[in-house]
């Protein structure tokens, strides 16, 4: 049994969804930030990573709940909608403890939404549907960054609107043979996946969507999956290259420990790469691994400190995002 967090690492959380369902911008708006905005065409070409502390999560959502992490935090991934990236979804959905998937409530089920689904159900990942967009419902009232059944409470005319989508949603889903509920009527019957509506636009339902996600890291099924293993598990996200610098690779550290100088291994389009970490370095915290801008030295990190991790070497050019990577000696 943990005593305290020194053991735990933080639960991976992937968002994913339908191309344009909000996943970035819902992102955004958990991290205060404006990535969405950056992107070329709006559209996700990579995997970002973003880390929420835990102090941070606990400050936000403390209107709802005095319930504390034990968890260091919480590391989110955003992933593209787009369908040509089928693999890396599946590779990310694989490395993750728990998805949040992204409905457009206007839209209902998408082709994306289905595959995520069956790639959620295939790897049996515990997730949360998120309710997209709830503010394009005609005449919603914005109650920015309101909790989800304070903001509907205040609604006259999109109630309507609202129950007959969230209705055709959930039928929809059954189709698909999959029980929900909105999160706050789900009966303790059989298994039924929480639906939390939200606006990524102005905020509605994002503090529930956080609360539910601190409530599902404490559950003790959780607490003993994030329990700190010791040999290296990490997965390559991303490979940057730039002219005139040593190529960097973003990875997501599930477990383990990485030094400076430690020789890995790393899957490439040439064949696996031999080389050494020259550096290892993190983003400053709630900030993503996309956005450029000033990072943090480390000699060593261990995953119960950071699992999303810039690591530059010698040879990664043709790293694969996808790739395990493997930690010689261990
Ligand atoms: P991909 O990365 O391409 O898969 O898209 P995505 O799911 O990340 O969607 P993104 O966050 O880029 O949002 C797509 C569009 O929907 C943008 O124009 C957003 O501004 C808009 N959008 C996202 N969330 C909301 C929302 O809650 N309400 C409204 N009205 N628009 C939203
Ligand atoms: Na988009
Ligand atoms: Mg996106």
């Amino acid at each position: 049994p943990v005593q305290n967090g020194q053991d735990l690492r933080s639960p991976i959380c992937c968002i994913v969804g339908h191309a344009d369902s909000g996943k970035t911008k819902l992102l955004d708006c958990i991290r205060g930030a404006n990535v969405q905005k950056g992107e070329a065409g709006g559209i996700t070409q990579q995997f970002g990573a973003t880390y929420l502390p835990a102090e941070n999560i606990q400050e936000r959502i403390k209107e709802l709940t005095d319930a504390k992490l034990d968890v260091p935090g919480l590391l989110l991934i955003d992933t593209p909608g787009h369908k040509s990236f089928t693999k890396l979804r599946s590779t990310v959905l694989g490395l993750c403890d728990i998805a949040v998937l992204v409905v457009d409530i206007m839209h209902g089920l998408e082709p994306q939404t289905i595959e995520s689904l069956n790639l959620l159900k295939k790897g049996n990942t515990d997730f949360l549907i998120a309710l997209n967009k709830v503010d394009r419902l005609n005449r919603w009232k914005t109650c920015r960054n309101a909790p989800i059944r304070k903001a509907i409470m205040k609604q006259s005319t999109s109630v309507t609107e609202f129950k007959m989508r969230l209705t055709k949603i959930i039928t929809q889903f059954k189709e698909h043979g999959i029980n929900t509920a909105l999160y706050y009527k789900s009966k303790k019957m059989g298994k039924t996946y929480s639906i939390v509506p939200t606006s990524s636009i102005s905020g509605e339902g994002i503090l529930d969507l956080l609360l539910l996600l601190v409530k599902w890291a404490r559950k003790k099924t959780m607490i003993e999956r994030l329990t700190y293993r010791e040999k290296a598990e990490c997965t390559v996200l991303d490979v940057k290259v730039v002219e005139g610098y040593v190529a960097s690779i973003d990875v997501v550290l599930v477990n383990g420990v990485l030094h400076e100088g430690d020789q890995i291994v790393v899957g490439s389009v040439l064949g696996p790469v031999v080389t050494s970490i020259i550096a290892l370095l993190t983003p400053h915290p709630a900030r993503e691994l996309r956005v450029k801008g000033r990072y943090l030295h480390h000699k060593e990190i261990k995953a119960t400190q950071s699992q999303c991790i810039k690591i530059a070497a010698r040879g990664l050019e043709h790293a694969i995002a996808g790739a395990r990577l493997y930690v010689c000696g261990q």
